[in-house]
């Protein structure tokens, strides 16, 4: 029997990695048998600390390693660099990382470097196109064989890692963190602060919801994905958007030369992670190339249309809530009015389901880990 707590080494860089190692750290905090050291990277900056704030957390080290328009290659190495010199100061027994960003993947390298047995957290996505999305593919790929702990969302999920040869007995159907993350600030009482925000809560008509960041997408998808959202709001005088803009500037730039003078646009600032689910649960539809809101959208029965030609998240495609059109705008338009004008259509898509988990996937690590070490 173990005597000396589990040490931890919680990584996170980017909004999505702190939303869903949030409630992993907070958990495993709340729990006598682990001692947890939280590493930020910083790879985002704003938009990682207003995830922290939101879920009362202080990284014990920040490396800090944003820079505008940073590439992959200078990410790469700042985070080895970082996370080398933190492992090397203070050696724990395991590192948790989740998903397939660059600081996610990285930490898996220092941890092998190190030795040390690594956890991912969300393991097992896979669009098996590498360019798509991209690096994330290449950087859950490369993570998988370094894991020791794959801690699988779904099912779906599991059964990939197995076609990898990952052995099965180093697999957990866990759920996904990330609707622990939800449901928990689902609940939480919330004052929208951000004035767009107020305005859309406001309007008594239709809500479109649109978020967009990904590489691929950058440049003319991304304005083409901007006109069909322009071409929406011209054609239906009742509907407003709400666009809260990821900080990259490439990202602002091809939303705001489209949308910008628009009345109904409502362009924002990237929202705390609070309001974000407030303006989910307001919105008629919601237009989207994020990954964790694929996720999430399911869970308050909002239909979502994939700005992408290729998801890892196809449980929400098949239960039938979440539709794939790619960055064409004359797709996106007329698959868009189609929900905003056809009852039945709108109402095939609206069903409020869960694929992703049940809220509990941060406790099942923590016993999942508990039992390994103890
Ligand atoms: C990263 C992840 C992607 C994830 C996304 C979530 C990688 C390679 N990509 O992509 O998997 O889906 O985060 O949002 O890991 N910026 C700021 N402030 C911030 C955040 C970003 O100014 O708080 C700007 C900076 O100019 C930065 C740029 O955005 O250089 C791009 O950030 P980066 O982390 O390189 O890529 P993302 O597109 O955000
Ligand atoms: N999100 C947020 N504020 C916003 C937009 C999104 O808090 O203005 C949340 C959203 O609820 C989801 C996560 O950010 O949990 C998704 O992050 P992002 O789209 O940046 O990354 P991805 O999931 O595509 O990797």
């Amino acid at each position: 029997m173990r005597h000396a707590p589990i040490r931890v080494m919680a990584v996170c860089g980017t909004r999505p990695d702190a939303i869903k190692m949030a409630p992993v750290v907070r958990t495993l905090r709340e729990d006598p048998a682990f001692s947890v050291r939280l590493v930020a990277t910083g790879q985002h900056r704003e938009m990682l600390d207003q995830v922290l704030r939101l879920f009362a957390l202080t990284p014990d080290e920040d490396l800090n390693i944003m820079t505008p328009h940073q590439t992959l290659t200078e990410i790469t190495l700042r985070t080895l660099e970082g996370l080398d010199r933190v492992m090397r100061a203070h050696p724990v027994d395991v590192v948790l990382a989740q998903g397939d960003t660059t600081t996610t993947f990285v930490a898996a390298l220092c941890a092998f470097y190190h030795k040390t047995p690594f956890g991912h957290v969300e393991a097992g996505l896979r669009t098996y196109d590498l360019y798509h999305p991209f690096p994330e593919e290449m950087n859950r790929r490369l993570t998988a064989p370094i894991a020791r702990f794959h801690f699988a969302p779904t099912e779906r999920a599991r059964q990939n890692l197995i076609q990898e040869y990952i052995p099965p007995e180093h697999i957990w159907v866990t759920g996904n963190t990330g609707i622990d993350a939800v449901l928990w600030v689902a609940q939480q009482p919330v004052m929208p602060r951000n004035p767009e925000l107020q305005r859309a809560l406001s309007h008594t008509g239709r809500v479109i919801l649109l978020t967009t960041h990904r590489r691929e997408n950058w440049g003319e998808p991304m304005r083409a994905i901007a006109r069909a959202a322009r071409k929406l709001l011209e054609q239906l005088d009742d509907l407003v958007l709400l666009a809260p803009m990821h900080r990259n500037p490439l990202v602002r730039e091809a939303l705001q030369s489209v949308l910008g003078n628009h009345p109904r646009a409502l362009l924002t600032e990237p929202l705390d992670y609070d309001e974000f689910v407030h303006a989910m649960r307001k919105a008629t539809l919601i237009l989207t190339d994020s990954g964790g809101v694929q996720e999430e959208a399911p869970a308050f029965g909002k239909p979502i249309l994939v700005l992408r030609h290729t998801t890892e998240r196809s449980e929400g495609v098949e239960a039938g809530t979440a539709k794939l059109v790619g960055t064409e705008t004359e797709v996106i338009y007329t698959e868009s009015l189609r929900l905003l004008t056809d009852p039945e259509a709108y109402q095939q898509m609206a069903q409020a389901v869960n694929p992703y988990g049940d809220g509990k996937a941060s406790q099942r690590i923590a016993q999942i880990l508990k039992q390994a070490f103890g």
